[in-house]
C-alpha cells in the first residue's frame, strides 16, 4: 500500500511511541504531536510538533489534522494533576472539535480518527450496560490480575506508583496465603488491599468512558474508537491480536484465570492495521494477544 500520512497525539506516551515505531516500521509518515515530541528520538519520517493540546486553538490543530490522512489520539492525562477527569474530557473536546472542522476544509480528502479510550469504558457482559469503571467486582478481578504479573506491577510502578504499592503488597499476602503457615490474617490482608484498590481515585479512567459517549452512536464524523483490555502493558511484539468488535469487556475463559490483555506492541500493530484498513468505523473495539511473556521490558522505547 502507498505510505499514509498518520498524525500521533502523544506520540512519546507508553501507547504513543509503540504505535510510532510500528508507523515507521511500515513505511509511513508519522506526525507526533504532544509538549516534548523530540523524547523519543529522530527518524526522517518522523515530524514532531511541539503543542500544547489544551491550550492550542481548534483551528490551528485542525491545519495540523487536515495535512494527515489518520489521526490517532493516545493523549494520556499527566496523572501528577489534581484535575485529570477536567484534562481528559477537555483533551477529547479539543480533539474533536479540530477534527471536525479538518474534515470539512475538504471535499476530497477525509482523515479518519482513531481514538484510544480504556478498559473502565467497555461494557460488562451479562450487566445491562454497566462500564467496567463502576463494576467494583471488575477492580477485584483486576487486582487479582494484576498481582499475578510482574510485567502489570513494573508498568504500575512506572505509572501509577499508589496503585503499584498495593499490588505489590497484595501479591505478598496473595503467596504468604499459598505457602505453608497460611493464617486468616493474610486473607484479611488481601481482602482490605481490594478494597482500598476500589477506593482509589479513578477520575481519569472515567473520563475516558465520559467521552466515548461523544462518539457513540455518531455519524457525524469518521472515528473508531478502541478501548484496551484491563490487562494492557509492556510486553513482546508477537504481531497477533484478536478483534472484539462489541463493546464488552473481555473476560476470561476458564474461572480462576487472570483478566485478558495485550502488549503494547501488539496494541500498536491493531492501531496500524485499522489506519490503513479503516474497517472498524463507528465501533467501539477491543483486542486482546499473547500473555505468555510476563518480562519486564522497556516500556519506553525510542525511534
Ligand atoms: N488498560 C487500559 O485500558 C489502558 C492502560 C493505559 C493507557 N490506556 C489508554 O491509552 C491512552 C494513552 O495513555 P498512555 O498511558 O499510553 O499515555 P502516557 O504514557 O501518559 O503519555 C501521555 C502522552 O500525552 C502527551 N501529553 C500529555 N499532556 C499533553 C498536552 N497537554 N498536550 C499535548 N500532549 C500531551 C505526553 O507528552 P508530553 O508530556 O510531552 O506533552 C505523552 O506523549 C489513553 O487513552 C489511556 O486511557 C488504556
Amino acid at each position: 500500500m502507498s505510505s499514509l500520512h498518520v498524525t500521533v497525539i502523544g506520540a512519546t506516551g507508553f501507547t504513543g511511541r509503540h504505535i510510532v515505531i510500528e508507523l515507521l516500521k511500515r513505511g509511513h509518515v508519522v506526525s507526533g504531536v504532544c509538549r516534548n515530541p523530540e523524547k523519543i528520538g529522530r527518524h526522517e519520517r518522523y515530524h514532531p510538533i511541539a503543542l500544547n493540546v489544551l491550550c492550542t486553538s481548534v483551528t490551528e490543530l485542525a491545519t495540523i489534522f487536515a495535512r494527515a490522512d489518520v489521526i490517532i489520539n493516545a493523549y494520556g492525562v499527566p496523572l501528577t494533576e489534581t484535575s485529570t477527569y477536567k484534562l481528559g474530557v477537555e483533551s477529547s473536546y479539543q480533539v474533536i472539535s479540530a477534527f471536525k472542522y479538518a474534515a470539512s476544509l475538504s471535499t476530497t480528502h477525509k482523515p479518519y480518527l482513531i481514538a484510544l479510550g480504556n478498559s473502565g469504558s467497555l461494557v460488562v457482559p451479562g450487566t445491562d450496560g454497566i462500564h467496567a469503571v463502576d463494576y467494583e467486582p471488575f477492580w477485584v478481578e483486576f487486582v487479582r490480575s494484576a498481582a499475578q504479573s510482574r510485567a502489570l506491577i513494573a508498568f504500575c510502578k512506572e505509572k501509577y506508583p499508589a496503585m503499584a504499592n498495593m499490588l505489590d503488597s497484595y501479591r505478598k499476602a496473595v503467596l504468604a496465603w499459598k505457602g505453608p503457615g497460611a493464617n486468616i490474617e493474610q486473607l484479611e490482608t488481601m481482602k482490605s488491599y481490594e478494597d482500598k484498590m476500589t477506593d482509589l481515585n479513578y477520575d481519569f479512567i472515567r473520563a475516558c468512558t465520559v467521552c466515548h459517549l461523544f462518539y457513540d452512536g455518531n455519524e457525524s464524523f469518521d472515528w473508531t474508537f478502541i478501548s484496551p483490555p484491563a490487562m494492557y502493558g509492556p510486553g513482546k511484539r508477537t504481531g497477533e491480536y484478536d478483534v472484539h468488535l462489541e463493546h464488552y469487556l473481555p473476560l476470561p475463559e476458564e474461572e480462576g484465570d487472570i483478566l485478558p490483555g495485550i502488549s503494547a506492541p501488539d496494541l500498536a500493530i491493531a492501531l496500524a492495521d485499522e489506519a490503513e484498513r479503516k474497517g472498524m468505523k463507528w465501533t467501539h473495539w477491543t483486542v486482546t494477544g499473547s500473555q505468555s511473556d510476563d518480562s519486564v521490558v522497556s516500556m519506553y522505547p525510542k525511534i
